[in-house]
Parts: structure tokens; C-alpha cells; sequence
């Protein structure tokens, strides 16, 4: 039996991703669960076949600074529409594989996500850290796609 504890909900700050924040803080809400709002950022550096050299200390603190900041603000705003608990986290590295390994190494019961993000090219299906989320995640993955009028998509009809 799920006990859906503690849901984590990877963001890369789109509007896309903005939406299954809302959908993961309801259901926070309503099941008592923590929240995890997570953000994997990719170093700048110049990868070498030996190693990465990153390019000096300061743009990387401003990175990360930023990223602090802007996690502070999705935390409000999903303490403002009810999550009783929220906590932030920050890692460096591949998005889908950060994502998967901190909803195993964190015991996650629940993965809230959006279908589409920064990139959003939307005649994929999903795109591609959603879809490796979903292949390689060890809990339930919930994904979130956003409404046609906010694509910029006229609404589907059904035929007839
Ligand atoms: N760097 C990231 N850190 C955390 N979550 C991310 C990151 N990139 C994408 N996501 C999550 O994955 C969802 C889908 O994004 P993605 O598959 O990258 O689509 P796109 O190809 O449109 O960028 C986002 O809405 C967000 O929930
Ligand atoms: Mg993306």
C-alpha cells in the first residue's frame, strides 16, 4: 500500500512546469504529504574526454544563487495555495537522471511533472526528460500537460 508521503515535483521554472507545481501542491494539500520542489542544473563548463573544466567559481555561485532564489519563490507560492510542507532542492547534473535519483535515494512515493517544459516543442508527446522520467522512475509518475489555450493551440472538437 502507497502511503504518498513525500511527493517531489521536478521544476525547470517553465509555465509548463508551473502547472504540475499547482497540481502537486493540491494534492499535497489534500493528502498531507510533503512537498519536494527539485531543480537539476547543468554546470557550465567545457566537457574534455578527461574531465570537466569548469569556467572560475564566480558565474557558477550566481547560478546557484539564482536557482536559491527562484526555488524560495515556487516554495512560497506552494505554501500559499496550501502544501503544509515544503522543501526545496537543488542538484547538479542531467535532469531525468537527477530527478530519478532523488525520488529513489529520498524515498518518493510520488513523481508530479509537466509533459513539456523550457524546450517545449509541442508536437512532441512529451518531451525528453518527461519521457525518461517515466521510463526509468521507481514510484508512480503523475504528468501534467498544459491546456491547449495555453500552448497556443486552438481547443480540440470532438468529430461530428
Ligand atoms: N532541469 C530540470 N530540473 C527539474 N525538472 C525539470 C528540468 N527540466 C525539465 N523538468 C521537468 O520536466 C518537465 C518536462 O520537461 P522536458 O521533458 O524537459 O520538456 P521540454 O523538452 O519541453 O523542455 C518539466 O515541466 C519539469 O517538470
Ligand atoms: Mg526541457
Amino acid at each position: 500500500m502507497l502511503e504518498w508521503r513525500r511527493i517531489v515535483c521536478p521544476i525547470d521554472f517553465s509555465e509548463p512546469s508551473r502547472d504540475a507545481m499547482r497540481v502537486a501542491a493540491d494534492l499535497a494539500k489534500r493528502l498531507g504529504a510533503e512537498l519536494v520542489l527539485l531543480h537539476a542544473y547543468q554546470l557550465p563548463g567545457v566537457a574534455t574526454p578527461e574531465a570537466v573544466i569548469y569556467r572560475g567559481r564566480s558565474p557558477l555561485d550566481r547560478l546557484i544563487k539564482a536557482v536559491v532564489g527562484l526555488l524560495g519563490e515556487w516554495k512560497s507560492e506552494a505554501l500559499g495555495l496550501g502544501a503544509p510542507e515544503v522543501t526545496t532542492h537543488a542538484a547538479s547534473g542531467v535532469a531525468y537522471a537527477e530527478i530519478v535519483r532523488f525520488a529513489e535515494e529520498q524515498a518518493c512515493d510520488l513523481i508530479v511533472m509537466g509533459t513539456h517544459g523550457r524546450t517545449a516543442v509541442h508536437r512532441m508527446l512529451v518531451g525528453s526528460t518527461a519521457e525518461r522520467v517515466v521510463r526509468h522512475a521507481p514510484c508512480p509518475v503523475l504528468t501534467v500537460r498544459q491546456a491547449p489555450a495555453a500552448r497556443g493551440e486552438p481547443t480540440p472538437r470532438a468529430p461530428g
